[in-house]
């Protein structure tokens, strides 16, 4: 069965083709590579012994995406990564990320609606709980005002989704609220490439751990938590894509219960910083130079997941810990750092 990937050699998409090429799917990925780079497919093809079919393409012209539904009129499955992600950014330039985030949605979801029998997998975010009351955070707390057009772009996606699926039953669809997704393929092949600064914690300790950057500032150690530090829910990706695999033969066995379904993917387990940091410096042998500032604007308390859901009806469940994906971030960062070397 053909599955359309879309943002397929980015940092998540990447290792679900992967999974999706180890249970034996084929495979279109398309990406602009605003946000990756084209070597990806080499990464993948070291770890599967095969390509997927790759196409460079803007997904915000829709000229484009009625063209790649022409050509692929077999597409099973489409898994929507493609988006802009960086929460700062979005508060300079939100109409990037509404057209972004939004527009190509429903390019995507219109081309769904033409076909007799649509499945599709939405990448969501935690971040739609903003902070949440209740600890562990379960799909029915409540979602709250978005802190940024990024967050916003998340629960509207989401919406437009639930209206689309209410008025087309052939298209069946499951959003998954992803927590905080760290690590790398245990491979070292592929992983995540920040551009730039890293925004995310785990990037920016292993490039602070391999000389990139010059010490990891912790935003704020004045928190109501056991070592005043925020709490997150941090979970592998290669957990993180076979739970999309899992979604997606959901949808193509009919096991879904309503035609939009939504599920938290993460470990169930929230993490302080120091204890990332403690984690890192465990899994490296090494002392990482840090120091604590002042807090980060818009950052949640504690956010970790209730994850009976996916447990349960999905049938998946994280199964790395936090040391095991510590170590692969570092190995992958270590890697990087080779190749650089490499080719300088
Ligand atoms: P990423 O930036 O690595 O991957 C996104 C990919 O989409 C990139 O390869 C980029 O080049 C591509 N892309 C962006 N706009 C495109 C367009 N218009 N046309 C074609 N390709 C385009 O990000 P990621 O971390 O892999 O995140 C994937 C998805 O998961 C995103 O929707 C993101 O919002 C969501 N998400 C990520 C996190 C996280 O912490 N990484 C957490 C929750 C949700
Ligand atoms: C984690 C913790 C920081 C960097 C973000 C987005 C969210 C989602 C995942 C897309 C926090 C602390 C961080 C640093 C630090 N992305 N930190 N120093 O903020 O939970 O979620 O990424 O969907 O939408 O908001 O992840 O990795 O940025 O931060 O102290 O240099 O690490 O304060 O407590 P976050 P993060």
């Amino acid at each position: 069965m053909k599955i359309l990937v879309t943002g397929g050699l980015g940092y998540i998409g990447s290792h679900t083709v992967v999974e999706l090429q180890n249970e034996g799917f084929e495979v279109v990925a398309v990406d602009n590579l605003s946000n990756a780079s084209i070597e990806v497919l080499d990464g993948i093809e070291a770890i599967t012994g095969k390509k997927p079919l790759f196409g460079q393409l803007d997904l915000r012209d829709k000229a484009k995406v009625q063209e790649l539904f022409k050509k692929h009129t077999d597409i099973a499955g489409v898994i929507h990564f493609a988006a802009s992600k960086a929460v700062g950014e979005s508060m300079e330039k939100p109409l990037l990320y509404y057209e972004n985030n939004l527009g190509v949605l429903v390019y995507l979801l219109k081309e769904l609606q033409k076909k007799e029998n649509a499945n599709f997998i939405f990448s969501s975010s935690c971040t739609v709980y903003g902070q949440a009351d209740e600890m562990p955070i379960t799909e029915n707390a409540p979602v709250k005002p978005a802190e940024s057009p990024y967050g916003n772009t998340k629960q509207v996606g989401e919406e437009i989704i639930r209206d689309t699926c209410r008025v087309t039953p052939n298209i069946k669809a499951i959003a998954l609220r992803y927590f905080n997704p760290i690590g790398a393929h245990p491979t070292a092949k592929i992983g995540e490439l920040p551009l730039g600064v890293p925004q995310n914690l785990v990037p920016f300790i292993t490039q602070t751990a391999v000389g990139l950057r010059e010490q990891l500032s912790v935003f704020g150690d004045d928190y109501p938590t056991p070592d005043g530090t925020c709490i997150r829910d941090y979970i592998h990706v290669v957990d993180l894509a076979k739970a999309h695999v899992k979604a997606l033969q959901r949808l193509l066995k009919d096991e879904n219960e309503s035609n939009y379904e939504v599920f938290n993917l993460g470990t169930g387990k929230g993490s302080s910083v120091l204890e990332v940091i403690q984690s890192f410096e465990r899994v490296s042998g090494k002392k990482l130079n840090y120091k604590i500032v002042d807090r980060r604007p818009g950052d949640v308390i504690q956010a970790f997941a209730d994850t009976t859901k996916a447990n349960t009806v999905l049938g998946w469940k994280a199964q790395s810990t936090l040391d095991e994906a510590m170590k692969s971030a570092w190995e992958w960062e270590l890697q990087v750092e080779k190749n650089r070397s490499a080719k300088s």
